[in-house]
């Protein structure tokens, strides 16, 4: 048993984790289970074509049958569910879309999982893992003046988007509390990097500034969130499942909290000294635009516990963060591209054309 399985493996996180894995010294392999949503890119994997530690399948964690014939055929050690509909802005429009994978697809997935788990034997059961990746959005926003939230904030989520990610926390919780399934969860802030798609804050503002479109910021633009480098998630997300307590969260943080102005201003400041304009800096291409309906005003996250117990803290500043995220996205054109224009979803398809 040393296979992991990852569900929402072609996202931007779940990306991450896998190649930040497979590139671990004697890593185990990972079973990649996704339904390549919108979201969803296997061109975010191709580095990892032809390497065998890497199995992916195309399904819906809804699908009951798919996952236990992979469960069955790989007897993973431990399960992390990255899989999620993730954007606040979709969740407002269409948020039955969120119900059924966030809630729906997490129950289906915690009942074929612990359907498996109770058929192993004691000491792979003991060893077992669920790691459920979630969000500090579930316990909603903060005033100027409160402190972070840390494990024990009350759950206050705001859009259909945290609803839906806290009634998931909820039904992980209670799968360990009634059946005992040695269930993680961590609830991390806002992450950014390579691979994120562009409809998020930082890759958005990236590639509308590098094509001179306008940089539209929601309301006054002083909406706080607290960054983190999605490597330093992913690292997070290891020790989490090394060492973390069964039954127990834990809030992963960047220690980062900037408006959203200052963000944009920063990505603004960066591309005028790596890629300036002909003319003028792209702070000129910076759009108020009508605000988010029930836009939560600050997130800000204390991973004091994660730093305690399992030693863990972010490698990356904002700036040196960024600036990797920046130079990415400028060196991967190709990428965005196909993103942009819709290619990426045949990707596949021309990638194995004969
Ligand atoms: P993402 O939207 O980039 O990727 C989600 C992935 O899940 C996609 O590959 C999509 O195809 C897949 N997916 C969606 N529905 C599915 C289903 N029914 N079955 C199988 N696969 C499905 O999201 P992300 O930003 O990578 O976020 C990953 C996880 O981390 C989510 O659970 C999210 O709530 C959580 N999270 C994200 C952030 C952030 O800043 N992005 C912060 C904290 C927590
Ligand atoms: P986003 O990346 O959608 O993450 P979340 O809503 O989960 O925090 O947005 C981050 C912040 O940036 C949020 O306060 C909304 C704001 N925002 C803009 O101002 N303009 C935009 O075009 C987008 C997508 C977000």
């Amino acid at each position: 048993m040393s296979h992991i399985l990852v569900t929402g493996g072609a996202g931007f996180i779940g990306a991450n984790f896998v190649i930040d894995w497979l590139r671990q010294e004697g890593a185990a392999g990972i079973v990649n289970v996704d339904k390549l949503t919108y979201a969803g890119n296997r061109k975010s994997l191709a580095a990892l074509e032809g390497d065998v530690r890497h199995v992916f399948l195309q399904a819906d964690i809804c699908d009951t049958a798919a996952v236990t014939a992979l469960l069955e055929a790989y007897r993973p050690r431990a399960v992390l569910h990255f899989a999620a509909e993730s954007h606040v802005d979709r969740s407002i429009v269409s948020p039955g879309d969120f119900v059924q994978t966030n809630v729906v697809g997490t129950f289906r997935l915690l009942e074929t999982v612990l359907e498996y788990w109770q058929a192993l034997d004691a000491p792979a059961r003991a060893a077992f893992r669920f790691l459920h990746v979630s969000t500090d959005e579930v316990f909603g926003s903060l005033a100027p003046a409160d402190p972070p939230f840390t494990e024990v904030s009350r759950y206050l989520p705001n859009s259909p988007y945290s609803a839906s990610k806290a009634a998931s926390d909820h039904m992980v919780r209670a799968y360990h509390h009634t059946y005992g399934l040695p269930v993680l969860t961590t609830n991390c802030s806002n992450n950014y990097g390579p691979l994120q798609f562009p409809e998020k804050l930082i890759p958005l503002m990236i590639t509308n500034a590098m094509v001179g479109k306008p940089l539209p910021v929601y309301g006054d633009g002083l909406h706080v969130r607290d960054w983190l480098y999605v490597g330093d998630h992913c690292a997070a997300l290891r020790e989490v499942l090394a060492s973390g307590q069964p039954g127990a969260t834990y809030n992963i943080g960047g220690l980062n909290e900037k408006t959203n102005l200052e963000v944009v201003q920063a990505l603004c400041d960066l591309l005028d000294e790596v890629s300036p304009k002909t003319a003028g800096s792209y702070r000129n291409q910076i759009t108020f635009v009508k605000d988010r309906p029930g836009h939560d005003r600050r997130y800000a996250v204390d991973a004091g516990k994660l730093a305690r117990e399992l030693g863990w803290k972010p490698s990356e500043t904002f700036e040196s963060g960024l600036r990797k995220t920046v130079q990415w996205y400028m060196q991967n054109a190709e990428w965005v591209q196909d993103v942009l224009s819709g290619n990426y979803r045949n990707w596949v398809g021309k990638q194995y054309v004969a």
